[in-house]
C-alpha cells in the first residue's frame, strides 16, 4: 500500500488550540455552522495525527492550505511536500497521506438509498450494474476519490470518471486533466468502515 489513512471520530476531537496554527484558528473561528467547524477541524486533526508518523514537529507547526479549487497541502517546516487529502462524512473524518507520486484522494460516505434521480445525475448508465446502496455508494466514493485526485473539484463533469467493470476509464475534461498531470498511474481502492461507511482512496501507483 503505497499510502496512509487515519480515521477519527468528531465527537472525541482535541481542542482546537490544540490542532490548529494561528492561520488556521482564524480561518476556523469564522465558520458560522458548528457541523461544518468540527468536520474541518476532523480532518485537519486526521491529516497531522497522520503527518506525525512521518516528521517530528508537532500539530501546531504543520499548517493545512488549500488551492483555490480547494485541494489541501500540508505545510510542513522543513518543506517536505508529501501528497494528501481530506474528507468527511457524518461522524468522522478521515486524511490520507500518499507515499508516492504527486496525488492522492480519499472520500468517505455513509451507505444509504440516494435515489435513481441522484444516481442518472452522477453515473454513466453503464456503470450501473446493481441499484443497490453498498454498490452505488462505494462507486460514488470512488469518484470522488478520483475527482480529488485530479484536484479540479466540481468543474468536472462526475460521468467523465467512470469505473466499468471496477475499471477506472476517464472522459472528456478529466481525460486532459489526468493526460496534463503526465498520465499517472490511479489505483483505486473501496473499504467498508464501521458504521456503515464506504471510503475509497485513490493513489499514484507505479507505472506497469
Ligand atoms: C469539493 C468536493 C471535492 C467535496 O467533496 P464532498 O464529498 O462534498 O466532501 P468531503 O468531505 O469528502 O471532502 C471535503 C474536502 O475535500 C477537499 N477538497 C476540496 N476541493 C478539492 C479539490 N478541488 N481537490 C481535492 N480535494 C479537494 C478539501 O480538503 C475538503 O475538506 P476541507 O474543506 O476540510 O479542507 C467535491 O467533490 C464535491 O463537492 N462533491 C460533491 C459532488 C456531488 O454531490 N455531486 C452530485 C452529482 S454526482
Amino acid at each position: 500500500m503505497a499510502y496512509r489513512i487515519k480515521v477519527v471520530e468528531l465527537d472525541s476531537l482535541p481542542a482546537a488550540q490544540e490542532i490548529l496554527t494561528a492561520r488556521e484558528l482564524k480561518t476556523y473561528e469564522e465558520f458560522k455552522v458548528e457541523k461544518r467547524r468540527k468536520e474541518w477541524l476532523g480532518g485537519r486533526f486526521a491529516l497531522k495525527q497522520l503527518a506525525m508518523n512521518f516528521f517530528t514537529f508537532d500539530m501546531q507547526h504543520m499548517e493545512v492550505r488549500n488551492s483555490p479549487a480547494g485541494k489541501p497541502t500540508l505545510m510542513v517546516p522543513d518543506g517536505t511536500h508529501l501528497p494528501v487529502s481530506i474528507t468527511h462524512s457524518g461522524d468522522y473524518a478521515a486524511a490520507a497521506i500518499g507515499l508516492t507520486g504527486d496525488n492522492i484522494g480519499i472520500d468517505m460516505e455513509l451507505i444509504e438509498n440516494r435515489g435513481k434521480e441522484w444516481a442518472q445525475m452522477c453515473f454513466h448508465k453503464d456503470e450501473i450494474s446493481s441499484g443497490a446502496a453498498f454498490f452505488l455508494t462505494e462507486l460514488w466514493t470512488k469518484k470522488e476519490a478520483v475527482l480529488k485526485f485530479l484536484g479540479t473539484g466540481l468543474s468536472l463533469d462526475m460521468k467523465d470518471i467512470r469505473f466499468i467493470g471496477g475499471r477506472l476509464m476517464l472522459y472528456g475534461k478529466a481525460f486532459d486533466v489526468w493526460a496534463q498531470m503526465g498520465s499517472p498511474n490511479i489505483q483505486v481502492d473501496a473499504s467498508d468502515l464501521d458504521g456503515g461507511y464506504k471510503l475509497a482512496v485513490a493513489a499514484e501507483a507505479p507505472q506497469i
